[in-house]
């Protein structure tokens, strides 16, 4: 277990900035997740705290230790690739012996670590087997046993669960989860799945182009994104232009298509937007007062708990709705209607 201090991090491939002065606290015991799409930074930046890539700036500290120029293998961090990267002509139990060997433990030592470590991840009687003949599933706990047996201060994991089917994926966030509380590490996971990232973390760094979007724990990234890249990103929100804005106690009054109407926060600086969630926009058959918005039906989508509506507002933006099955009024294309925003909406940054 240890706190890792990133500061003022930098890496550039030629004229590519890939990571761009960026700086972070990761506490001991946490369990912290770099989220961002495809090419955002995320192995460059994992790969840098593993040691297996120098930065070009900045600095590494790990409990207080400068580590910036320190070798991978003297790291005492546990690493799990995206492709495992078993040894194929090793056994379950070699891999996973693999870390003690290199630092010099005696064999009974091993046997001993090795076999509490196979128990724990429940692949004790598949110890004589080869990773060929392993499940994906089993292939993956191989890997997080050998990761976590040379008791490593930090544990790194690279898109760990992308090549399982769905149902296992979600088996083994509460073992990975399980495993890290247990072993009180600290954890650095990588992925692109924003449900992964928002159901195991302690706290998620979003990544834009080598930069921090925005840090935040899972509910304050969720209920309160600054960007609409956040916003968009997490949870899929609905990003409409506004009319005007005008401060109002805590929050604004936002004028849309005609319509005004609060939400929460008050307007970041420059240009900004309304990030609206499907489940935080109501769907009405009238219009009652000048808070709702008109709209028509574009099509709606039954998914059984709820209904999806696409709508046109009355100024031509297209918003998605979610309407519980319960209140679904069965509407089809070209049906007027009126919508209400829920103060939860929030205004982000364009
Ligand atoms: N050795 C390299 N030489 C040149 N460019 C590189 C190198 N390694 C990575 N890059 C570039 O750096 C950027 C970030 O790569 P990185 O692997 O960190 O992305 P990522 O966020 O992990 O993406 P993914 O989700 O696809 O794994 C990409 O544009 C990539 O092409
Ligand atoms: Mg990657």
């Amino acid at each position: 277990m240890a706190d890792i201090f990133i500061d003022g991090i930098v890496k550039r491939y030629g004229d590519a900035t890939i990571i761009d002065h960026l700086s972070l606290n990761i506490a001991h015991g946490e369990f912290f997740t770099l989220l961002g799409p495809s090419g955002c930074g995320k192995t460059t930046l994992l790969r840098m705290i593993a040691g297996f890539i120098i930065p070009d700036e900045g600095r590494l500290m790990l409990d207080g230790v400068d580590i910036t120029r320190l070798p991978a293998h003297k790291r005492e961090t546990g690493m799990v690739f995206q492709d495992y990267a078993l040894f194929p002509d090793k056994t379950v139990f070699d891999n996973v012996a693999y870390g003690l060997r290199v630092r010099k433990q005696s064999s009974s030592v091993i046997a001993d670590k090795v076999g509490r470590m196979l128990e724990r991840v429940e692949l004790g009687h598949l110890a004589k087997r080869y990773p060929a003949e392993l499940s994906g599933g089993q292939r993956q706990r191989v890997a997080l046993a050998r990761a976590l047996v040379i008791e490593p201060r930090v544990l790194l994991m690279d898109e760990p669960l992308s090549n399982l089917d769905a149902k296992l994926r979600i088996q083994m966030r509460d073992v990975i989860r399980q495993l890290q509380q247990e072993s009180n590490i600290t954890a650095i996971f990588v992925t692109h799945d924003q449900e992964e990232a928002l159901s195991m973390s302690d706290r998620i760094a979003l990544l834009r182009n080598g930069r921090i979007d925005q840090l935040d724990t899972p509910e304050g990234l969720y209920a309160r994104p600054h960007t609409a890249y956040a916003a968009d990103f997490i949870g899929a929100a609905n990003l409409l232009n506004i009319e005007g804005v005008s401060q109002a106690g805590d929050g604004c009054q936002v004028q849309l298509a005609g319509a005004r109407f609060g939400v929460g926060n008050v307007a970041p600086q420059g240009q900004c937007s309304l990030a609206a969630r499907p489940e935080h926009i109501s769907l009405h058959q009238a219009a009652e007062d000048a808070t709702r918005v008109p709209a028509t039906v574009l099509h709606r989508r039954y998914l059984g708990y709820k209904a999806t509506y696409a709508l046109k507002l009355a100024d031509g933006q297209n918003v998605n709705v979610d309407v519980p099955a319960a209140q679904d009024p069965q509407l089809g294309p070209n049906a007027p209607v009126f919508v209400s925003f829920s103060a939860e909406c929030r205004l982000v940054q364009a």
